[in-house]
């Protein structure tokens, strides 16, 4: 195989706020025209909510792609998998009639989540004197804390049993006595969980290979592949609003470490955000609204996380952070989804600026403390106050809609490819330039159908 030998096309698909922007639908409806979905960062923290004729399926580790037949499903070195989590989801996908044999595949470089990693997070979540992420509990961070600290179990020596026993045992002896020590923890039996994923390494086997020589032999064949991000830009561990971030590289980045390609094979980044904004778990957040207005964006945007039913924080769009989202990530196509979810207001404020003790800020505070100091500067749209839900093509929009929109790409400087209208498949606008581009995309072997409107 020649590694410079790319034949196939490439996208990354990144969130541009602090995710649930909506990209399991963008992801979705994008997998018609790409042979590979590749699931890069993250991992059963994320949770992608799609609708395929009316019938609802949240997919938290598999790639949305697995829902499209023909497309190959990718879980990628980036990713730390739960095993447990991982065999009940595609348990459900079975259940729904969904294949999931022979076109989903689990990198064996990808590190595994154990017991104790959810121990010591909720754990810490919960001691005094910490701060409070407010994770999802889903021992997230504790296993790219082993990972970094070059003491994770990676999913292939999760299949070398004689290994698993003794790191099992090793790590059980050493996390215990922390979690005793610091919290006051019951012990983990360490037997107990090595028959029990041992029993889940069986099961996990025949999806496991290496993830990196596939997707770049693939691209040699001229496959195309997207690139699915989980979480999203500000929940990044370098770029985001640290500490209050999940622990991966959620920017598009990640996508090169977290999979095996290389970066000289990425044809293009699309930044998926929604014509608002919203934050689940703590941490800051300028544009954040609370009473009615922040209650009318909640129950119609059902911001509701699709992990934990948390209710999300709500707030305006936010243009500053949506112009670093696309200095940091790259970003020449922007998304906008969930723009039916304005259709009611007689105005909508979008942050245009920000202000720190009174002077205008040109970029985004390092520190908590500064970020807590935000004041945004808002410019007010008159809303259309008629339905936008599932239009199709740009033209149909309501006048004062188009014109957000035009604002939002001239501010944002990344050119709009799609609207999301409402959460079916169907419900999408398409640019033409965009679909030209898509078109383009269609691997070998794999029919473009999306039709300009
Ligand atoms: P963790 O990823 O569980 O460690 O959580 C860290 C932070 O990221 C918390 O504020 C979570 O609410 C947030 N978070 C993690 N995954 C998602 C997601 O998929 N959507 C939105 N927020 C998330």
């Amino acid at each position: 195989m020649g590694w410079n030998l790319k034949k196939g096309k490439t996208a990354i698909i990144v969130g541009a706020q602090w995710g649930d922007e909506g990209k399991g639908k963008i992801v979705d409806v994008l997998s018609e025209n790409f042979s590979i979905v590749a699931r890069y960062a993250g991992g059963h923290n994320a949770g992608h909510t799609v609708i395929i004729n009316n019938k609802k399926f949240i997919l938290q580790l598999v790639p949305c792609g697995v829902l499209r037949s023909g497309c190959r499903s990718v879980i990628g070195n980036g990713v730390v998998l739960d095993p447990m989590a991982f065999l009940k989801e595609v348990a459900a996908l079975r259940d729904a009639g969904v294949k999931v044999d022979g076109t989903i595949s689990v990198s064996n470089r990808a590190h595994v989540i154990l017991p104790y990693h959810r121990m010591i997070e909720l754990a810490a979540e919960n001691a005094p004197g910490r701060v409070k992420i407010g994770t999802t509990s889903r021992g997230i961070g504790p296993a790219y804390e082993d990972k970094m600290g070059r003491r994770g179990l990676r999913v292939a020596d999760l299949l070398d049993l004689k290994l698993l026993k003794t790191h099992i045992e090793n790590a059980c002896r050493e996390k215990n006595m922390i979690a005793h020590a610091l919290f006051n923890s019951e012990p983990l039996d360490a037997d107990k969980m090595y028959h029990e994923y041992a029993d889940a390494a069986e099961k996990i086997s025949p999806f496991v290979c290496d993830t990196a020589v596939l997707l770049n032999q693939a691209l040699v064949n001229g496959e195309s592949i997207v690139f699915e991000g989980a979480q999203g830009t500000m929940l990044d561990i370098d770029h985001g609003t640290y500490p209050f971030v999940t622990s991966s590289s959620a920017t598009s980045g990640g996508a090169v470490t977290g999979t095996g390609v290389a970066p000289t094979a990425i044809d293009l980044v699309i930044g998926v955000t929604k014509a608002y904004c919203t934050r689940v778990g703590g941490g800051p957040f300028p544009s954040e609204v609370e009473g009615p207005n922040g209650d009318l964006l909640r129950a119609r945007g059902n911001e509701y996380g699709a992990v934990t039913g948390r209710p999300r924080r709500c707030g305006w769009l936010d243009l500053p952070l949506l112009r670093y989202a696309g200095m940091i990530n790259g970003i020449s196509w922007l998304v906008v989804t969930k723009l039916d979810v304005l259709d009611e207001l007689p105005e909508i404020p979008v942050c245009v600026g920000y202000k720190i003790d009174g002077k205008r800020m040109g970029t985004i505070p390092a520190q908590d403390s500064g970020y807590r100091k935000i004041e945004c500067i808002y410019k007010n749209w008159p809303g259309w106050r008629t339905s936008t839900l599932g239009i199709t093509s740009m033209d149909k929009l309501p006048k004062p809609a188009r014109e957000y929109l035009a604002f939002v790409e001239r501010e944002s400087g990344a050119r709009i490819g799609m609207v999301s209208t409402g959460p079916g498949r169907e419900q999408t606008i398409f640019v033409d330039e965009f679909l030209i581009w898509l078109n383009g995309a269609a691997g070998k072997g794999r029919q473009a159908k999306a039709r300009v409107q």
